[in-house]
């Protein structure tokens, strides 16, 4: 049968990535958490400190979400019902839309099931017109820094744009882009500057105020000018005295805000804050608002609790908690000699163990020991960058990060890193 020549192609595929060891489908499967006020999972019977979620501040267990989203699922039900041009636009939604442009100084914003689908949609809008009637052309220079996320590079892609109407610059080097700005000069009308906020492998800040720099210099020389457009996923909830992201610790904003409601702000979804012509035209074109479901209206209450957290004392308390904690395991790695993969400001915090048998080891001697870190591996770094992803959350205690550091200074006896 033809469908079993098929499949076997699959199979084979299936072998190649075991093969390689890359294989990431036998996920651990976390049963329930405890009711501890640390981040704690349960996985296999056995309790287990998380050391690699996204859910910096703690959140997704915090009482005022739980609140709201309960209550909103009362009133709204468990899903959207369709999608929000048809009638899936309800309160919630409108809610958090507001309550997002309001927290990022932005005149409007536009939710999305995800940041992934957040990106696909808006960079493919930006860079082509939606249908062969729009007047937005593809006279367009997209620029992308070299270690985009993923969902960022899938976006540029599906826009299916010419090659030589794409550049990339060099990993967080704005020289780098004003190279590329000074080259296509009077080649293109205007140009789209396409970065994360925070690089989540090492932690890494983008230079948003270099790059703003640059921008401004060439803005004038295309005709339409120069859009800055940053995916701050790691960096919102994360970073910044109000947890507004790197943002906030750069003291610039960009043009086009893109943002998930899945980590530091403990619910789900993604978004992008802008100008209301930017939103507006999203609203029309941007194919997975128009054709996909957004967040369930729990979800989105939740996202708007999250925010408004965010302006009280509760969450300013967090946000304090975090950065402590920063400071607390940043010092416990140096007086205990750890070597880390860069120096990070950001909870995500690299630690050089550099190759992928060593951290495999590290990885499951630290699992028998109750504590839950990701390993990243190459080619995500590269060769010999091998390490170990610690990410450190508001909800932490003091003793938490102690046992973790003790546990890695016990694994050093037996694993050299
Ligand atoms: C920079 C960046 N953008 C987008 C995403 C995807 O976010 P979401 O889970 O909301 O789709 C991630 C998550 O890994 C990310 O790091």
């Amino acid at each position: 049968m033809s469908k079993d020549k098929f499949l076997k192609l699959l199979q084979q595929e299936l072998d190649r990535i075991d093969g390689v060891k890359t294989a990431k489908r036998n996920e651990r499967i976390i049963t329930g958490f405890t009711k501890d006020p640390s981040p704690k999972g349960i996985i296999n019977g056995k309790e287990v400190l998380i050391f690699n979620s996204n859910d910096y501040l703690g959140l997704r267990f915090h009482p005022e979400l739980l609140k709201a989203e309960h209550k909103a699922s009362e009133e709204f039900g468990t899903g959207p019902g369709a999608v929000r041009f048809i009638s899936g636009t309800l309160l919630p939604h409108k809610q958090l839309e507001e309550k997002l442009a309001k927290f990022h100084k932005r005149d409007d914003a536009i939710i999305f099931s995800s940041a992934f689908a957040t990106n696909l949609a808006t960079l493919f809008s930006l860079i082509v017109g939606q249908s062969k009637d729009s007047v937005v052309d593809n006279d367009v220079l997209v620029i992308s820094d070299a270690l985009n996320h993923r969902s960022i590079i899938d976006g540029i892609r599906i826009a299916n744009h010419p090659k030589e109407a794409k550049a990339i610059f060099e990993h967080m080097n704005p020289a780098d882009l004003s190279r590329i700005l000074k080259e296509n000069v009077g080649k293109f009308k205007r140009a789209l500057v396409i970065t994360d906020g925070v690089f989540s492998m090492l932690g890494e800040i983008q230079k948003l105020k270099e790059l703003r720099k640059v921008i401004s210099e060439y803005d004038k020389k295309y005709e339409r000018g120069i859009l800055l457009i940053v995916d701050d996923a790691h960096g919102i909830g994360a970073l910044g005295e109000h947890g507004a992201g790197s943002e906030e610790i750069e003291g610039v904003q960009a043009d086009v805000l893109i943002g998930t409601l899945g980590k530091g702000l403990g619910s789900d979804g993604g978004y992008v804050v802008a100008d209301q012509v930017v939103i507006d035209y999203l609203r029309e074109s941007a194919a997975t608002y128009i054709y996909s479901n957004s967040i369930s209206p729990g979800t989105a209450a939740a996202g708007s609790a999250a925010i408004e957290l965010l302006s009280k004392k509760q969450g300013q308390d967090l946000i304090n908690n975090l950065k402590a904690n920063i400071v607390f395991f940043k010092k416990l790695v140096k007086d205990n000699d750890l070597k880390m993969a860069a120096d990070s400001k950001h909870p995500i915090q690299p630690l050089l163990i550099g190759s992928p048998e060593k951290t495999k080891a590290l990885v499951s001697f630290l699992l028998e020991k109750n504590i839950l870190v990701t390993s990243i591996n190459y080619p995500v770094v590269a060769k010999g960058a091998d390490e170990i992803r610690i990410q450190l959350s508001a909800t932490h205690t003091k003793d938490d990060i102690k046992q973790l550091i003790d546990a890695l200074l016990e694994a050093r006896k037996s694993i050299e890193f």
